[in-house]
């Protein structure tokens, strides 16, 4: 345990912060003036990517002026370093959004393996899909749709913060931080 905090400290130790608290405040400020524009007299199901978005969606929806409703999905992709196939969602009904308009937030597109999984599922059944993701890498994703917003593109680096974790440590950090190895 000791050990653990030891090594967390000098994780932490090593961090540098890549964008402030402010500045996605900022970025958060015009993607939701977008949103209010797109969903304007209607009711979107926003439905964030747990547990990484849970930070990024309770600030987003909080700059929204149009009625929402929340839900949010469990993805099972990443454990720690490795990532491993997609097996299973949790804490969703997929039949839950028959006719609906789904805005799915993400904090992270890498790949694009879980944002792409999950719009597959909802893309027959909803009325219309849109994604808003705080953070893109550009160089890793595959992707054969567009991200209807993306907060900020970075480098293939892993980044943690603003909800993102490395081993469920620093999700708490109040911007978005590089240097941990991976
Ligand atoms: P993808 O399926 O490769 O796009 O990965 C998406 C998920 O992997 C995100 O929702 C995160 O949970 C996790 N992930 C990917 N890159 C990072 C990173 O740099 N930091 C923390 N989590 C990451």
């Amino acid at each position: 345990m000791l050990q653990d905090l030891k090594m967390n400290q000098i994780l932490k130790n090593n961090l540098t912060k890549v964008i402030s608290l402010g500045a996605i405040n900022k970025r958060l400020a015009e993607i939701a003036y977008d949103i209010n524009n797109r969903y304007f007299s209607k009711s979107p199901l926003c439905i964030g990517v747990l547990n990484g978005s849970f930070i990024f969606l309770a600030d987003l929806v909080r700059c929204l002026d149009i009625d929402v409703e929340i839900s949010f999905i469990k993805a099972r992709s990443y454990n720690g370093k490795q990532k491993s196939d997609i097996i299973k969602f949790d804490f969703f009904d997929f039949d839950n959004i028959k006719g609906r308009d789904i805005i799915i937030i993400e904090d992270i597109v890498d790949t694009g393996d879980t944002v792409t999984k999950i719009r597959n599922k909802m893309i027959n059944k909803a009325n219309s899909v849109a994604i808003v993701a705080l953070l893109l890498k550009p160089n890793k994703a595959k992707l054969n749709f567009e991200i209807d917003w993306v907060g900020f593109e970075i480098s293939d680096e892993f980044v943690v913060g603003y909800g993102l974790d490395y081993n469920q440590k620093f999700r708490n950090l109040k911007g978005i931080y590089q240097g941990i190895e991976i």
